[in-house]
């Protein structure tokens, strides 16, 4: 694995080696043992175009505890694209640094980057995708219900969004069944479906426009906010559109009993999903929230470590 700027690039059993990594380094962390200094000597440059808190927290966390160093660039500071060309940026990089993670509005940010760079350059988010998060879900969803999560069903009930996208493509590499409840407008667009389900022939992906169907057979029920960073303007039209696509009790009841319940968070509560459910029984939340650490930590040592 080169870089890591969407689930496309990456095959089934480089994953499986990544969680390996990573459940090991977890088990280690658990058991109040320091992990193996994989990361010394190494150091990671951070940018971000948009808010965070748990990219940045994790990411930075992550190669403390790997042995490495981080730098948090101002995104102002570079100014990529406008200070100084991307394909500059990242050859200057290249030879000071050992990876670059970015968080941009544009995906097409992180192929200049990319293409530009000798050194590993990970999406921490584009308006494309965000397969990190996705590296945490499953992860999630493994802690549930075993490593093999095949013939799983994860129905994800929102926007089709960045994250929506990851996890259609995440489940397509653990031969998973996806199922995708969102209004007229906001499903994942067709070309994207095809290309899904072209990664795994015979993958049940299905969309609906009726949230209950697609709870009906789930063994997780996921949901992220309406309104993306950078939608803030198209709020109260989002808003609109999805208020019958609430993750609340009555949804959750429709769901098998087993079903667990996902959000990358940030939430806001009460809108896209109720208080009552994210503090709930069902609600692995929080769980999932510290799983980007340890998946994480699996992914800078595959990349940056070469584990
Ligand atoms: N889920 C997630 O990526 O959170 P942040 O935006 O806080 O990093
Ligand atoms: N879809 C959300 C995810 C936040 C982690 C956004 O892009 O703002």
């Amino acid at each position: 694995m080169q870089h890591f700027l969407s689930l496309d690039e990456t095959t089934r059993k480089q994953l499986d080696h990544l969680f390996d990594v990573a459940y090991k380094l977890r088990d280690q962390r658990l058991a109040g043992q320091p992990n193996e200094p994989i990361l010394a000597g190494k150091t990671l440059a951070m940018m971000f175009e948009k808010p965070s808190l748990r990219t940045r927290v994790s990411f930075h966390q992550a190669i403390i505890e790997l042995g490495g160093h981080a730098i948090r660039l101002g995104w102002e500071e570079v100014g990529l694209g406008k200070r100084e060309h991307p394909a500059d940026v990242t050859r200057v990089l290249s030879g000071l640094v050992h990876g670059i993670m970015a968080r941009v509005y544009e995906h097409q940010k992180l192929i200049d980057l990319a293409t530009h760079s000798t050194i590993p350059v990970i999406n921490a988010l584009s308006d494309e995708s965000h397969p990190c998060q996705a590296l945490a879900d499953v992860m999630t969803m493994m802690d549930e219900f075993g490593r093999d999560l095949s013939g799983r069903t994860l129905a994800y009930v929102g926007d089709g969004n960045n994250v929506a996208r990851s996890l259609g493509m995440i489940c397509a590499r653990f031969d998973m069944n996806f199922v995708l409840a969102s209004p007229q407008g906001y499903e994942l667009a067709p070309q994207m479906v095809e290309h899904i389900r072209s990664q795994t022939p015979g993958m049940k992906l299905d969309m609906t426009h009726d949230p209950v169907e697609a709870v009906r057979h789930a063994d997780a029920v996921y949901t992220d906010t309406w309104v993306s960073m950078g939608q803030e303007a198209e709020s109260a039209k989002r808003r609109e559109a999805f208020k019958d696509y609430q993750i609340n009790d009555q949804l959750i009841a429709a769901a098998p009993s087993h079903a667990i319940v996902l959000h990358c968070l940030p939430a806001y509560r009460d809108v896209e999903i109720t208080s009552a459910i994210i503090d709930g029984s069902r609600s692995r939340v929080f769980p999932q929230a510290h799983n980007r650490l340890h998946a994480q930590k699996g992914l800078l040592a595959v990349l940056m470590g070469g584990v």
